[in-house]
């Protein structure tokens, strides 16, 4: 199998709230203990609730953001703690687009400085030589070459967002990670920016990772899903599988509770119930299951550990089986004698906390 284009094990992210008089400092893992691949030209979706940790996933696998615990790999290099040049050749290959095209782009420069900006940082070109490189780019994403002396008041939302995306490809990406990248537009301009990010990904070669809420998008664009909660994965999948056959509750719930993805379909999951638990301080067990219609005492208990199904597809639940019974086929392969162990560990260290108490 080939090597991923970023890879991340065991990866975490933990953030420091702001000091409050006479209380101890808050502590939020936004990332916790996350694992996952990402292959060379595949479209990778990251879904879940505001908060539950996409953005910190995303920057954290860019090295936007150093990890508090775990490694990122890029091509097989461990990159967690790259730096100096080797930091700034993998920020010109790992490119990230914004949500919001207006601030993200400086209103003081016009477009030619704006897009032209990662050559004079990273190439030596003539002026005239950068000048032309820049009509290239704004013609590759449909804007005319013209445009160039314009500032970004001059244009709508999603021509600041194709701006935007000309800079990305400045420095010659390999993966561009978009940070909800068209959920700020509207509904007819967002189609567009989405079939010019198809487009650019087939011209160029690239690979794309895009954070969404929006489930239709990620329908129409993503190979893979991975489906987020409260700073961890708890689903993995194809697209087809995780909307044709979504195995975790969680996923069931999110896909229950987004009526365009199935008009005039009878509900059969029930709809995403309450708030996301404040992730200051995550439920035991598993972290869904104050929410969860199937919760047992086990849930509560025990933390599921992530089961890797043949094909590849991954579920965090303790009761995905007896849950979709009716559902599907799928058969769980044997547990590997590294998870029995795993488990084995937990169970134990739970049943010795107990009786400590
Ligand atoms: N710089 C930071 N300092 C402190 N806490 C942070 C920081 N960045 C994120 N967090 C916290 O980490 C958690 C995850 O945030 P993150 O922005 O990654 O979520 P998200 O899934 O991208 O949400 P949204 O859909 O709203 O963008 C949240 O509880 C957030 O408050
Ligand atoms: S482990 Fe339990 S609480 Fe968590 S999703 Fe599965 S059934 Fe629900
Ligand atoms: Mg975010």
């Amino acid at each position: 199998m080939s090597i991923p284009i970023l890879e991340c094990r065991d990866l975490s992210k933990t953030f420091s709230g702001p000091p409050r008089l006479f209380h101890r400092t808050s502590q939020v893992t936004a990332v916790d203990r996350i694992s996952l691949q990402v292959r060379a030209g595949e479209t990778l979706a990251i879904v879940g609730e505001s908060g539950s940790g996409k953005s910190t996933l995303g920057r954290l696998l860019l090295r936007l953001l150093t990890a508090s615990q775990g490694d990122v790999f890029y091509q097989g290099e461990a990159i967690t703690q790259a730096s100096g040049a080797r930091l700034n050749q993998l920020r010109r290959e790992l490119q990230i687009i914004f949500q919001d095209p207006f601030a993200s782009l400086n209103p003081r420069m016009n477009v030619e400085s704006i897009v032209g900006e990662p050559l004079w940082l990273h190439e030596s070109l003539s002026r005239e030589a950068r000048r032309e490189r820049v009509h290239e780019l704004l013609r590759t994403v449909g804007l005319p070459a013209a445009w160039a002396q314009r500032y970004p008041h001059e244009f709508s939302g999603g021509q600041r967002q194709r701006i935007g995306i000309a800079r990305a490809l400045a420095s010659g990406p390999k993966l561009l990670l978009g940070d909800e990248p068209v959920s700020a537009l509207d509904v007819s301009v967002q189609a567009q920016v989405v079939n010019l990010l198809e487009g650019l990904k087939q011209q160029f070669g690239l690979t794309l990772i895009i954070v969404a809420h929006g489930l239709a998008v990620i329908r129409h664009m993503s190979d893979r899903v991975a489906v987020m909660y409260l700073g961890q994965i708890v689903e993995l999948a194809s697209v087809e599988e995780i909307f044709d056959a979504p195995l975790h509750p969680y996923t069931q719930a999110l896909i229950a509770s987004a009526p365009q993805l199935q008009p005039g379909a009878s509900r059969t999951v029930p709809m995403l119930q309450g708030d996301l638990p404040n992730p200051a301080a995550p439920p035991s067990g598993c972290r869904f299951h104050t929410r969860c219609p199937w919760a047992t005492d086990e849930c509560r208990r025990l933390e599921p550990i992530n089961q890797i199904l043949p094909g590849g597809r991954q579920v965090a639940c303790h009761r995905w089986q007896e849950i979709n019974r009716d559902r599907s086929v799928i058969t769980l392969a044997p547990p590997s004698a590294n998870f029995l162990r795993r488990r084995a560990l937990f169970e134990r260290a739970v049943t010795l906390n107990s009786v400590e108490k």
